[in-house]
């Protein structure tokens, strides 16, 4: 039995905004922001867009991909619902997995977010996998955020690296062997984490630690903090561990994948990761020029392009690798 990608899907919101954009209401430029981030433009949700709206979209367009014209009724099959976001349309309840659950008409189907930032959908994949494991049969697994609602655009190190999207994969228990000649479908997953890094990204106002109080006077939404320096010291680390571990644990060489779908919140993240481990660049799948950092939905939605660019061939061997707040890192190879 194995754990199949049936289908991908993507959405992002229509407002495109640019770095000469941005240069014109705070003080940054093109230049700085392509030569620190690789980041060209990002899209960004409208006022009445939320993570839910997002993540919808993705779901309807990898179900459509599944049974083209037949969505709605495609969704009827799904048995679990995982979302995996760092900025849900409420915090708390519900979850945005239960949003879109309803608004998709899903019956019967259990459904919860996943809060692993940026590896969050790796995290969504094997929380699912695992599920499919004991019984059920098919989930529908979606990566999905809307950052530029919780950034602070005051501070321009952190408000220029972020983007809103969604991704999402329709996740399958088939009988497709998973070992041996001609598996398929997921067959090696790391997942880790490092709360002592916590504080080095974070949203801290809001929750049960520093609730708001009485009286008190709110300066400004809550937004996400983030040490920049600590979090990309983590990251290059952890990036390379997770490659590393997975060729090493599969007993096979770079030369065995053909593309890494990774978390893209720099470019100089993936380009020191790929010095250091001594391969090309051209071995990640990168779009990080078009959306900038999309957090949960990076990976879904490079997964989906890449998906649909026709490079990636039935029995290709790929791999995800993904880092974030938490601290948290994963990554998983499939053969698709
Ligand atoms: N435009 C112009 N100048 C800027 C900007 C900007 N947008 N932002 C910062 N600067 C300036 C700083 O003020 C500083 O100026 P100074 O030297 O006069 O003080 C200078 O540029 C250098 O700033 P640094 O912060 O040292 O810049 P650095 O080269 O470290 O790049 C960055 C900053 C891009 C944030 C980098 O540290 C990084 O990518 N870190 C990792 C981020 C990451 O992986 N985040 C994951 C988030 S995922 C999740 O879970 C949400």
């Amino acid at each position: 039995m194995a754990l199949e990608i049936l289908a991908t899907g993507h959405y992002v919101p229509a407002r495109r905004v640019t770095n000469d954009d941005l240069a014109k209401t705070m003080d940054t430029t093109d230049e700085w922001i392509r030569s620190h981030t690789g980041i060209g433009s990002r899209h960004m949700a409208a006022e009445d867009e939320a993570t839910s709206d997002l993540a919808y979209e993705a779901a309807i367009a990898a179900l459509e991909q599944l049974a083209p014209g037949k969505a709605l009724e495609a969704a009827q099959t799904i048995d679990i619902v995982v979302v995996g976001t760092s900025s849900p349309d409420y915090y708390g309840f519900p979850s945005v997995a239960c949003i879109v659950q309803d608004r998709l008409g899903i019956k019967n189907a259990g459904a919860f977010d996943v809060i692993a930032a940026c590896s969050g959908f790796v995290y969504s994949l094997e929380a699912a996998a695992g599920m499919l494991n004991q019984g059920r049969k098919r989930a529908l697994v979606i990566g999905a955020d809307v950052l530029t609602k919780i950034t602070d655009w005051t501070d321009r190190g952190t408000c220029v690296l972020f983007g809103d999207a969604a991704g999402a994969a329709i996740l399958e228990k088939t009988d497709a062997p998973s070992t041996g000649a001609g598996r398929r479908g997921i067959i090696r997953t790391i997942l880790g984490s490092d709360g002592s890094g916590a504080k080095e990204l974070m949203c801290e106002r809001g929750g049960t630690r520093n609730p708001f109080k009485k009286g008190e006077t709110i300066e400004k939404p809550i937004t996400l903090y983030m040490n920049g320096r600590a979090v990309y010291n983590f990251a290059v680390k952890a990036f390379t561990d997770t490659i590393e571990n997975l060729l090493e644990a599969e007993g096979i060489t770079m030369a065995d994948v053909k593309k890494i779908i990774p978390h893209q919140a720099n470019m100089r993240i993936i380009q020191a990761a790929a010095k250091r481990l001594g391969f090309s660049e051209d071995k990640f799948f990168m779009n990080i020029e078009k959306y900038a950092n999309t957090s949960n939905a990076t990976i879904p939605v490079a997964l989906d392009e890449y998906a649909r660019s026709g490079d990636l061939e039935r029995g290709d061997l790929i791999m995800t690798v993904g880092f974030g707040g938490g601290l948290t890192y994963a990554g998983n190879l499939i053969v698709w």
